[in-house]
């Protein structure tokens, strides 16, 4: 075996291991999410200097497609870095509240908003990142734009010239990780073109074949095992009460979720898989940012209202919601919080609100801690099978 353990915790691939850490979200270590000590809510490790999710990395085509957002309706999103947000002006509601305790992500939520608002697709496409485009052109449109950012807002972008250079998109400690994990611990695993192979258009059988036949080696089984098992866990910090509230083998777990996608012919059109693989969208765009699509969100744009703070705490003059993205924020929460969140939002919904989340490792639904949440196993199930997030254990859709 060429790859030692030892060398995969060099400090170069620590970085890369770390990248596994943030994917599934350590709460303690790497992410900004609530934790509970000693009955007390409180942000633990957060650090509010830099873009974490320059991307949104939870599907927009299931969220939209769930959530069927009708015109004249108010929506309440949890920001991360805007773009589901985004997705959801597409139907002509009546406002979607993006909401998030992290202010840098709500920075880069406006600036991305004010290019929308003032550019075309192509413009758009260029000027944040998704083409190759001169990098003082990006700097001359910031100049052009930034006199309508909040004053915070362009305080933090004046001194990020260098992400605007690179292209917004690119600059997420998330996409960081991405890329080191393509870039270092993909080609030990496999060749650029089995790679590729994997991506490519292909019929089921074909596809399973391939996986069967190419990807499911010894290495790819070796490289699980090995990053996902509870001693690297341990090594990068994982607190283990968060390992409690997991059933079973994570290695055995994540493993099983990348088999079942990779699999099946939705990984042939999944822009997450091709930046996880090759550290590029390889030509795919954002929902929110496709052609047809761009064009409905520019024409609501100013429906979109930013709220600083947490979801349960969003200002009873928006309340009223006709549905809800809720991103992953329940991985964390204790089940004391999870039912008092659970209250909050019951009490901030419209009669029949839909209510959509992803469970990444930890099963939370909410109906179990407010019978009010009615679980839509049917529809959540067929939603999940085709999830481009296919690391997340669930995708949930609930009824109030
Ligand atoms: C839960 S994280 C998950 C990121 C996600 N997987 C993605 O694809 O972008 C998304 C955002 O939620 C924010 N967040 C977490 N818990 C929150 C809460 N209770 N209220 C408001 N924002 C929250 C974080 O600051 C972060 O920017």
């Amino acid at each position: 075996m060429g790859i030692q353990s030892e060398q995969l915790l060099d400090q170069e691939n620590y970085r890369g291991l770390e990248f596994f850490d943030t994917f599934l979200g350590n709460a303690k270590k790497y992410d900004n999410v609530l934790v509970m000590s000693n009955n007390k809510r409180e942000l633990s490790n957060v650090s509010f200097d830099f873009v974490r999710y320059a991307n949104c990395w939870e599907d927009a085509d299931v969220l939209t497609e769930a959530l069927e957002v009708q015109q004249g309706e108010k929506v309440l999103s949890i920001a991360s870095a805007g773009d589901n947000s985004f997705s959801l002006l597409i139907n002509q509601p009546e406002v979607v509240v993006a909401v998030d305790v992290n202010p840098i992500q709500l920075h880069l939520i406006e600036l991305k908003r004010l290019a929308i608002k003032y550019m075309s697709q192509e413009e758009y496409l260029a000027f944040v990142g998704f083409v190759l485009a001169d990098p003082k052109e990006k700097l001359k449109t910031y100049e052009r734009l930034k006199s309508e950012l909040s004053s915070e807002a362009r305080a933090y972008w004046d001194q990020k010239t260098d992400a605007i250079e690179k292209g917004i998109i690119n600059d997420g400690k998330f996409e960081r990780y991405f890329r080191m994990f393509a870039k270092r611990v993909v080609p030990l695993i496999h060749s650029r073109k089995t790679t590729l192979k994997l991506m490519e258009e292909k019929d089921a059988q074909a596809q399973i074949d391939f996986y069967n036949d190419k990807w499911h080696t010894w290495r790819w089984k070796w490289f699980f095992k090995t990053f996902f098992s509870n001693k690297v866990m341990g090594w990068l910090g994982r607190d283990p009460s968060f390992l409690n509230e997991v059933e079973g083998s994570v290695s055995t777990f994540i493993l099983n979720k990348a088999k079942e996608h990779l699999s099946s012919v939705y990984c042939q059109d999944n822009l997450f898989l091709n930046y996880a693989m090759t550290g590029k969208f390889l030509g795919k765009l954002p929902h929110y940012c496709q052609e047809g699509n761009y064009e409905r969100v520019k024409e609501n744009i100013d429906a979109l209202v930013l709220f600083k703070g947490l979801v349960q705490d969003v200002a009873p003059k928006y309340n009223g919601f006709h549905a809800f993205n809720l991103s992953n924020i329940f991985e964390y929460l204790n089940e004391d919080i999870t039912t008092g969140v659970a209250k909050s939002l019951e009490e901030l919904a419209a009669p029949g609100a839909r209510v959509a989340y992803w469970n990444l490792m930890v099963d939370r639904f909410l109906s179990n801690y407010n019978p009010k949440f009615q679980y839509q196993k049917e529809k959540s199930e067929s939603f999940s099978e085709r999830d481009k997030g296919f690391f997340y254990k669930r995708f949930v859709l609930d009824l109030l």
